[in-house]
């Protein structure tokens, strides 16, 4: 093998969890949200964030906007198509921060070229050049990417890469989108890269792997004994479709086995348990419990052989301690007689800064839990803390508000729901029969609030184990182009249905109406270029 001039043993690492994992099917997050994780990469220690899309909708745009404006430490991209308008309004989004990069990408595979942009290889290496240029023009940090590399031809892919570094590109990104390599192959790409293109030290080399044949993380590896110096990567490994390469993987392969890999990242591991709680929690895609270094049982020996081992020498069988990567099992750690000391120690201990007002919130909604189920969780105060974390989010229009619930579950006959809602002083009441007793609570709010949406995406997670756990619930209405997600946990699967259903409605109508207000802005101001 070729040796690979090595300029740094640092590798960076760039995440997507904000753009390619908000693309995992059902998890869309708000823009409050979107900072809340962006917060925790920047504490994290991540280099880069990738913060979103802004051409792709107006959400995406003040999401990557807000997170530019207030977060300083990484590097803040967005995702721009190598089209001059992609590329001026990414940079509108991000121009605000220290530390802007604009990131754009097109596809080379001929496949891609052929079936869908329907471009020659030439008018294809063409955008590529004029999209970095024009990115160059606003900013010093242009990353460009090759879509569909895996399958590109070598000597084409070569070509593209070399002009874009002419045109001014600092890194190159060279992505499996499909995840159809393998670690041999694609080591042996990107060593290609090094060998045939004349400019490739004047860019960092980066890879993005998809994780589709679960080699994503494998890829990533090769890659960087390969030559390349950025991964990137999301937390949990969510992404479109099979997903990305995950972060947590990525970084503790390197920390745990530095002595074959010999690199560093700048990744502070004990905080990597909090971020996967957090971006499950928040875009409601569970973890399996058998998944590396954030699974549940991660760290369970369940063989007596095993537990043997681990209590006379815990690394008999651990490879590294769960204290590094910030992993803390479930634990029982409060109960009805906890005070609130103990309550806003715990809170801060799992890493949430609530206001005074939310902690008012979180401990009435705790002692409320406590008082129905024996064992409080830590996982059942992050719930509790999140629904606080909300409550501040009040959209402004006038909010349908959940009264009170009624259902009957029946074997014989339909189940049926009554439910009791109001909107400012009025009070409004409706009942409907459904498949379920959700689908009838949903049906009863659609009837009193009349909303012409439809439920795109409904899903549901316990929170810890037993049968009085608390219900995770995550859903998504639509109407026309608008689209509203909603969340809401509790004990009672179908009150916290009922209460996600409404969050979303009322968020949607709260869209609905700013893009009114902005409709008559442009009708008065002229609509901007
Ligand atoms: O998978 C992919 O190719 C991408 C690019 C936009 C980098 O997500
Ligand atoms: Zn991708």
């Amino acid at each position: 093998m070729t040796q690979r001039p090595i300029d740094s043993n640092t590798i960076r690492i760039f995440d997507t969890t904000l753009r390619d994992g908000e693309q995992s099917p059902g998890a869309s997050m708000n823009t409050t949200e979107k900072l809340e994780v962006a917060n925790l990469l920047a504490e994290l220690g991540v280099d880069i964030i990738e913060a979103g899309f802004p051409i792709s909708s107006d959400g995406d745009f003040e999401a990557v906007k807000t997170i530019a404006e207030k977060i300083e430490g990484p590097t803040i991209c967005g995702l721009a198509r190598a089209l001059p308008a992609d590329i001026d309004r990414c940079w509108e989004a991000i121009q605000a921060n220290p530390k802007p990069r604009i990131h754009t990408f097109i596809a080379t595979s001929q496949i891609h070229l052929e079936k869908k942009l329907r471009k020659s290889p030439e008018e294809v290496a063409r955008y590529a050049e004029e999209a970095v240029k024009r990115a160059r023009e606003y900013c010093d940090d242009v990353e460009f990417s090759t879509e569909d590399a895996a399958r590109t031809d070598r000597d084409y892919i070569c070509e593209v890469i070399e002009r874009a570094i002419a045109a001014g590109a600092t890194t190159i990104n060279i992505p499996d989108t499909v995840g159809y390599s393998n670690p041999w192959e694609f080591g042996s790409l990107i060593e290609h890269v090094f060998d045939k293109v004349s400019n490739v030290h004047q860019a960092v080399i980066s890879v993005h792997c998809h994780n589709d044949m679960g080699l994503a993380v494998a890829n990533s590896l090769a890659a960087i004994r390969a030559g390349a110096r950025q991964v990137e990567c999301t937390i949990n490994g969510i992404g479109e479709r099979a997903g990305n390469a995950s972060l947590e993987e990525i970084v503790m392969n390197l920390a745990t086995r530095s002595e074959f890999f010999g690199f560093r990242t700048g990744i502070r591991t004990e905080k990597i348990y909090r971020a996967s709680r957090l971006v499950s929690n928040l875009t409601g895609i569970v973890v399996q419990p058998n998944k590396a270094i954030v699974g549940a049982n991660a760290f369970a020996h369940e063989a007596g052989i095993h537990q043997d081992g681990v209590i006379k020498e815990k690394s008999t069988y651990e490879i590294m301690t769960p204290e590094s990567v910030g992993w803390r099992g479930t634990s029982m750690v409060m109960g009805k007689h906890s005070g609130r000391h103990a309550f806003t120690d715990r809170v801060k201990e799992l890493g949430f800064d609530l206001s005074p007002q939310q902690i008012e919130a979180a401990f009435a909604d705790f002692k409320d839990l406590a008082d129905r189920k024996k064992d409080v969780f830590d996982e059942d105060l992050e719930a509790i803390c999140l629904r606080a974390q909300e409550l501040e989010e009040i959209p402004d229009v006038e909010v349908y508000k959940l009264e009170n619930l009624e259902t009957i579950a029946t074997l014989k006959g339909m189940p049926k729901a009554t439910i009791t809602l109001t909107k400012g002083g009025e009070i409004l009441e409706g009942s409907a029969e459904g498949d379920g007793p959700v689908d009838a609570a949903c049906k009863a709010i659609k009837q009193i609030t009349g909303t012409a949406s439809r439920l795109e995406d409904y899903r549901i997670a316990a929170i810890t184990g037993g049968t009085d756990a608390q219900g995770n619930i995550t859903l998504t209405v639509a109407e026309d182009d608008f689209r509203a997600v909603g969340r809401a946990s509790g004990p009672d699967i179908i009150v916290a249905s009922a209460r996600a259903y409404i969050q979303a409605l009322n968020s949607l109508e709260s869209k609905k109406k700013v893009a009114v207000r902005t409709d008559k802005a442009e009708s008065l101001l002229g609509k901007q270029p």
